[in-house]
């Protein structure tokens, strides 16, 4: 069974269509990317995968099934916990420390005990591949941090309430090439424990990191494919034109 799936999504912004009829299928633990030129819905499906559409201001109808049950029917909390989200400007809270930036999701989940609190930031940070950068320094303001350690903090914020799904809307945009290079390869790591889904501008990223991979147009799925065939062979002319860089 798919650990997402999307039935027929249609989304609005007022009267503005911003998806048309999305029906897509992610795997359990791999990566899917979504590629596709400026404004055609990328981060637009991608919230509407947990919600975030609706706290964005739109408006959406069909369905999305987690474990093959209706997302929709959750609590919206439930439901972002369980598909959590990185966002494309590293976003830590900026009056909380490095610590407290990892914990307050568990805190929010009332989680009160240090040692436990003391262990998941640790693990969390461990996983998103911080830890031995910021161990001796968990207590100075997270902003502090480079802008790839930050992004990196971001996941271990998400990583610490133990999602399933984690959504990542152009997590290496504002980043470097070598902070960029180190997202791709935590991506790598975390797709032993989680379902990822990727929104992305760089095709190069969307071949390196994704096993499938989504090519919208203009609030449409134009084609959906294994990444190694949507990039060698696709089976679409848009699609062709795009990977090649004749428009958009
Ligand atoms: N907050 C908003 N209010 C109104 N319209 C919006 C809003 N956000 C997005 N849109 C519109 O919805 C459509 C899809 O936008 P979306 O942000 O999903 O595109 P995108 O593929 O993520 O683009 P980009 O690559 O530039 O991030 C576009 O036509 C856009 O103008
Ligand atoms: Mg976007």
């Amino acid at each position: 069974m798919p650990k997402i799936s999307t039935k027929n999504i249609n989304a609005w912004f007022g009267k503005t269509r911003a998806l048309r009829g999305i029906s897509l299928d992610v795997p359990e633990k791999q990566v899917v990317a979504i590629i596709g030129p400026s404004g055609c819905g990328k981060s637009t499906f991608l919230r509407s995968l947990n919600r975030m559409h609706e706290v964005a201001g739109g408006t959406i109808e069909g369905k999305v099934l987690l474990d093959g049950e209706d997302a929709y029917a959750l609590d919206p909390v439930v439901l972002r916990r369980r598909v959590g989200m990185v966002f494309q400007k590293p976003n830590p809270f900026p009056t909380m420390s490095v610590f407290d930036n990892v914990a307050a999701g568990l805190r929010l989940n009332g989680v009160r005990d240090k040692k436990r609190l003391a262990e998941v930031v640790e693990k969390s940070l461990r996983h998103a591949a911080l830890w031995d950068e910021v161990k001796d320094s968990l207590d100075k303001s997270g902003v502090s941090l480079s802008g790839g350690q930050q992004q990196r903090l971001c996941i271990a914020r998400t990583l610490a309430v133990n999602p399933e799904v984690i959504l990542m809307d152009e997590p290496a945009s504002a980043l470097d090439p070598i902070a960029t290079a180190r997202i791709e390869e935590l991506i790598h790591e975390l797709k032993k424990e989680f379902t990822i889904v990727i929104v992305t501008h760089n095709m190069q990223q969307a071949a390196r990191v994704s096993d499938f991979t989504a090519f919208l147009y203009l609030g449409e799925l134009i084609e959906y494919d294994a990444t190694t065939k949507l990039f060698t062979t696709p089976g679409n002319k848009q699609t062709e034109d795009y990977i090649t860089g004749r428009f958009g």
